[in-house]
């Protein structure tokens, strides 16, 4: 009860406080949205985490295909280029860009609103190593600033075409000094289940021989149990059930919440009944097992099986 009152609190003043100062503009990378962006890129609906990875470097079960397509994934851990700004990010997963065309995609991911790719956008920018070379980065990002304040002007909203991506994309804003005022740190606030070696291997390899098992997981169970089965320390989707959640108009939405999700290698039981009941015993966010046919149950237990080492 104390907890609830310190939060409604808490609330309160945070109501007062925004009914004085002027709203943070969405593009700003403040703690709160490097939070969020780390929360919607775990928990997305597009699976970011399927080409990009769980652990940011590009290296997701998706990203073998495509670079075998001469589609390289890049790794958001790597050094920045001086030229690279969190406009290129922001605009990379609004409008897509020259290379994610051919993508079923086209990688313009606008059901994500403004405000949570600009969290994805700063929180993704923000596990770069930035580059050493300060002026060019301070110019780029100084035109990347004007162009975004600019667009956000007169409009809510930044209206950039029909997913058509824009050839000249460089600039950015000054995200480091926004960063340490923030004071945040990324890898204090989200912690990545380590995966072995051998465990990816087997888990790219029956991405490539078990399709149907791996699509049925993927729409089904990867965005709460992880690429590899390997649970999750961080965000999971909280089931949305009709009436409830954040949406509007009696669209609910998908919220993602805190949960820690044990290793699917550390479940005994994974036939293809104990993972279509799995769901029916255990109360996980109001998700309950989906009706798949038992054909699919099959499928889903094999791949399951083979990502796991069992
Ligand atoms: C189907 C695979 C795939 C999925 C799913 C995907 N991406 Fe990407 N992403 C790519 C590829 C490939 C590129 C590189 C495009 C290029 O080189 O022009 C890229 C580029 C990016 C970039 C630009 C990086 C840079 O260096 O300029 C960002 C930011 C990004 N993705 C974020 C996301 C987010 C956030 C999601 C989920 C909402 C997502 N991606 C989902 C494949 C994917
Ligand atoms: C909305 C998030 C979510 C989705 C989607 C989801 N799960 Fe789970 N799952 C959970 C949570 C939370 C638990 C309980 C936490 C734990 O056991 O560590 C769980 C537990 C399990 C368990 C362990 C049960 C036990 O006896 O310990 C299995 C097996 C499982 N899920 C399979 C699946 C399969 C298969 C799918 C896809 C068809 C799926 N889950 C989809 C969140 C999810």
């Amino acid at each position: 009860m104390n907890y609830r009152n310190t939060i409604i609190g808490s609330m309160a003043t945070i109501a007062l406080l925004a009914s004085c100062k002027k709203e943070t503009p969405i593009y700003e990378a403040t703690a709160e949205a490097l939070h969020n962006g780390s929360l919607y890129y775990n928990v997305s609906e597009a699976n970011c985490k399927s080409c990009h990875g769980t652990d940011w470097n590009g290296n997701g079960p998706e990203a073998r295909s495509l670079k075998e397509q001469g589609l390289a994934v890049p790794d958001f851990t790597a050094a920045l280029s001086p030229d690279k700004t969190v406009l290129d990010y922001f605009k990379a997963i609004t409008i897509g860009t020259e290379k994610t065309k051919s993508l079923p995609s086209a990688h313009a991911y606008q059901s994500h609103t403004d405000r949570s790719r600009w969290a994805m956008a700063n929180f993704l920018y923000s596990l770069g190593k930035p580059s050493s070379d300060e002026a060019r980065r301070k110019t780029a990002s100084e035109a990347a600033m004007k162009e975004i304040q600019a667009a956000y002007s007169n409009s809510r909203r930044w209206y950039m075409g029909d997913n058509k991506p824009s050839a000249e994309r460089e600039k950015a804003p000054a995200l480091e000094a926004l960063l340490s005022k923030a004071g945040f740190t990324p890898s204090s606030e989200i912690s990545v289940v380590p995966v072995s070696d051998s465990r990816r291997e087997g888990a790219f390899h029956a991405q490539d021989s078990q399709a149907e098992g791996y699509a049925l997981y993927k729409s089904n169970c990867q965005s709460c149990h992880g690429v590899f089965g390997e649970g999750s320390q961080g965000a999971v989707h909280l089931g949305a059930l009709p009436g409830e959640g954040e949406g509007k108009g009696g669209i609910p939405r998908l919220k993602p919440v805190h949960a820690s999700i044990r290793d699917l290698a550390e479940v005994g039981a994974l036939s293809a009944g104990a993972l279509s009941s799995a769901h029916n015993d255990k109360d996980a966010f109001g998700q309950k097992s989906h009706a798949l046919t038992e054909e699919q149950w099959e499928l889903l237990a094999d791949y399951i099986k083979s990502i796991t080492g069992k």
